[in-house]
């Protein structure tokens, strides 16, 4: 049985390196895994309890929660914004952990990884969206980890699938998720 999985990008911007590093996940996809790359994002607005009430969700939001409800695990890409994540990827989150407890991200295995330009890759951000990850119920795979620093430089020229060091770590993270997937589809 194929492992489905969602994928996040915590930037909107067209050239985005993080969309390319999960651009570069859905090349380097072991055979048996499938990743979709998430759109949409930015036309989900902010989390508003108010709205979240059946027949008035947006559109957006709902279908957001559709496709994390039918992935087997979800990988997010981000950037760091002044230190924390992107208003997108938390607003993302946001909608992804209610209905309280019963959000469509409870109990799936999270992987947190991502490129930003300063020397640690955005390590704070990726903290942070483990931390919001756990709080909404996301099973949050702390042992897969990519940060890969100095973005803007070292993507100017090279597209992440390209470089053969990035699609090494990368390749290995996906293999691991695939592997503690599988394991818990057996176990299940
Ligand atoms: C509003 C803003 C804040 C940023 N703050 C940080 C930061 O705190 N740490 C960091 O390493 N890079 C920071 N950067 C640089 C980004 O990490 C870098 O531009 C990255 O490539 C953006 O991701 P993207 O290429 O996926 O759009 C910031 C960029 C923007 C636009």
């Amino acid at each position: 049985m194929s492992v489905r999985i969602l994928a996040l990008v915590g930037s909107l911007r067209a050239g985005s390196h993080n969309r390319q590093l999960a651009e570069a996940a859905v090349k380097l996809a072991p055979e048996g895994v499938e990743i979709a790359v998430h759109e949409g994002l930015a036309e989900i607005p902010f989390y508003n309890e108010d709205i979240d009430v059946e027949g008035t969700v947006p559109a957006a939001a709902a279908q957001l929660r559709e496709a994390a409800a039918g992935a087997d695990a979800l990988l997010l890409f981000t950037p760091e914004y002044n230190g924390t994540i992107p208003a997108v990827l938390k607003n993302a989150i946001d909608w992804l952990s209610r209905p309280f407890g019963a959000g469509a991200i409870g109990g799936k295995p999270v992987v947190v990884a991502g490129t930003a330009f300063g020397q640690y890759g955005g390590v704070w951000a990726q903290d942070e969206t483990r931390k919001a990850v756990g709080i909404a119920g996301g099973k949050v795979v702390e042992e897969l980890k990519l940060a890969i620093p100095g973005s803007v430089t070292r993507f100017a020229e090279t597209h992440p699938a390209d470089d053969a060091e990035v699609a090494e770590q990368l390749t290995e993270v996906l293999n691991r998720l695939h592997a503690l997937v599988d394991g818990e589809q057996a176990a299940a």
